[in-house]
Parts: structure tokens; C-alpha cells; sequence
């Protein structure tokens, strides 16, 4: 478990560094004990069934008691089936990149929360980048598959996070704060239960760049406290926010040793079992925060 003691000071520090526009620092001095949760997005990989199933079992076998996370694997729908099978009884849990917005019907290619279900997924993510960017998801869109995955008791990892130019003019704060605002609209405090929080600059994914795990930290403290707006303290105390961009093994270890930051959302480096087992088997205790 992460426990985490809030400090006036992070929240502070977090609020002037990244927005021009006044936030209501929150302060509490509760405890609160979140289970991390590191997930691997696989996105349009690996090329085949066959590969997605070794790379599946092989996490799979680095997944164990000691692991100090909850881990989960964000497969490509042809794959999922065979993923289930592949990860067995391990305890790894199996999800879909997104699921569409309607039950069922004339919608080609599309795929809904019933299908992804059948095949035993009850987590799907929503918001992604790339989904924003090269396919034009808006805001909107976002917020109803949020909703309907959550209406389906589907867990939903929901992504947010600046593009370069919006970080370059010192917007990330206002953006992490109307996403969250925008796709979470509706959501009941009781649904926050099943939300996490995917923090990932735009400029980070893919590109090699992770940001400075400090910087990390105070954008998940700003979109604590703005949840605590929208949720109360309580239900901000307990929605696990990953960081997500450029996670290696080498930059685990410090991402996960900051207060805030909760788990992770990996990309390219959970393609590649070695570095997504040493990933999920990080060392916090290592890294003074
Ligand atoms: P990356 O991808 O780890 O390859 O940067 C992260 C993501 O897109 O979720």
C-alpha cells in the first residue's frame, strides 16, 4: 500500500508552477492508502496472437506475491481472448484500449462493452492520446464511453494530459483540470471507484522523454486537488492517478517513490517482458523521494 501524508506545501508549489488561472489548493493531513496499479498499453501490437500470448504469459510469470502493484494489460481486441487464457489465474487482469459508446447494432467496427466482457475484460481504457489526436475523440466523446463503461461496471482508466505546446505555455494545470472536468461529467462519487487517473504529457509518449518526476508529482497533486473540488477529499484520497509517458525501468523506481503518483501506464516499454516485469517490480523503498 502507498501512504501518503498531503503536504500544504507540494500543493501549493504544484498550483503556481502550473497555472495561471487560480486553483483552491486542498490541504489535508489524512492518511490514505492507495494499492499502486502499473498498466501495459500495447496499443497496435505485437503483430500476432501467438506473440501477444508469449508476451502475456511472460508477464504473467513476473507477476507474483511480492509484486507491490496491481498490474493490468491493455490488449489489442483480436488478442484479448487469448490474453485472458495467457495470463490464467495470475491475478494480471486483462483490458480492452477502448470500447464504444452503444450496446450493439449497425456500427462497423466498432466493439461494446458486452463483447469485451464476454471475453472476461472489466477494464477498458478511455481518452487516450492517440485516440484524441489521430481520431478525433473530443471531450464529449470521451465523457460517454467514461460513462458507459462505468454504467457497465467496467473499470476505466482515463487519460489526460498537455500536448507540447499547450506545456511550453504553462498550460497544464488548466488542461488536466478541463479534461478531468469535461470526461468525468456525471460520474457519480461512488463511481470514482472504478476510475484511475492516466496522467501522460503528449510531448512524453513515445518520444523518450519522461517527465522530471518532480514536475510528475505536482501535476498529480494539482489533479488531486481538483477532484477534491469535484469529489471531496475523501474520494481524492483514493482515486489512484498513474503517470504515463516514456516509463522505463530506469525511471520507475523514482516516479513511484513520489507521494502522488500511483502507478503507471506504459507503452513501448510494456512490449518487452523483461523491462515490463522489472517495471511492475519496482523499488520504492530505493529512491529517496
Ligand atoms: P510510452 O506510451 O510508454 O511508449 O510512452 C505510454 C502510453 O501511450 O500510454
Amino acid at each position: 500500500m502507498k501512504f501518503v501524508a498531503f503536504s500544504a506545501l507540494a500543493l501549493a508549489t504544484s498550483v503556481s508552477a502550473f497555472s495561471p488561472t487560480a486553483f483552491a489548493p486542498r490541504t489535508s493531513t489524512s492518511l490514505s492508502a492507495r494499492k499502486p496499479f502499473i498498466a501495459g498499453n500495447w496499443k497496435m501490437n505485437p503483430g500476432t496472437k501467438d506473440e501477444a500470448v508469449a508476451l502475456g504469459k511472460e508477464i504473467a510469470g513476473a507477476f507474483s506475491s511480492s509484486t507491490p502493484c496491481e498490474v493490468a494489460l491493455f490488449a489489442p481486441y483480436p488478442f484479448l481472448d487469448a490474453t485472458v487464457d495467457a495470463v490464467g489465474s495470475s491475478g494480471v487482469k486483462v483490458g480492452a484500449e477502448m470500447a464504444f459508446t452503444e450496446g450493439k447494432g449497425a456500427y462497423t467496427a466498432e466493439v461494446s462493452v458486452s463483447m469485451i466482457k464476454s471475453v472476461g475484460c472489466n477494464w477498458a481504457l478511455a481518452g487516450h492520446s492517440e485516440r484524441r489526436t489521430l481520431f478525433g475523440e473530443s471531450d464529449e466523446d470521451i465523457n460517454k464511453q467514461v460513462l458507459n463503461l462505468l454504467n457497465n461496471d467496467v473499470g476505466c482508466i482515463l487519460c489526460i494530459g498537455e500536448t507540447q505546446a499547450e506545456y511550453e505555455q504553462g498550460l497544464v494545470g488548466p488542461i488536466c483540470t478541463t479534461q478531468l472536468k469535461k470526461n468525468l461529467l456525471g460520474v457519480t462519487p461512488e463511481q470514482m471507484a472504478n476510475v484511475v487517473i492516466a496522467y501522460e504529457p503528449v510531448w512524453a509518449i513515445g518520444t523518450g522523454l519522461t517527465c522530471p518526476a518532480s514536475e510528475a508529482q505536482d501535476v498529480h497533486a494539482t489533479c488531486r486537488s481538483v477532484l477534491a473540488d469535484m469529489y471531496g477529499q475523501t474520494v481524492s484520497d483514493t482515486v489512484r492517478i498513474q503517470y504515463g509517458g516514456s516509463v522505463t525501468p530506469e525511471t520507475v523506481d523514482e516516479l513511484m517513490a513520489k507521494p502522488d503518483i500511483d502507478g503507471a501506464l506504459v507503452g513501448g516499454a510494456s512490449l518487452v517482458a523483461e523491462k515490463f516485469s522489472r517495471i511492475i517490480n519496482f523499488e520504492e523503498a530505493k529512491v529517496s523521494a
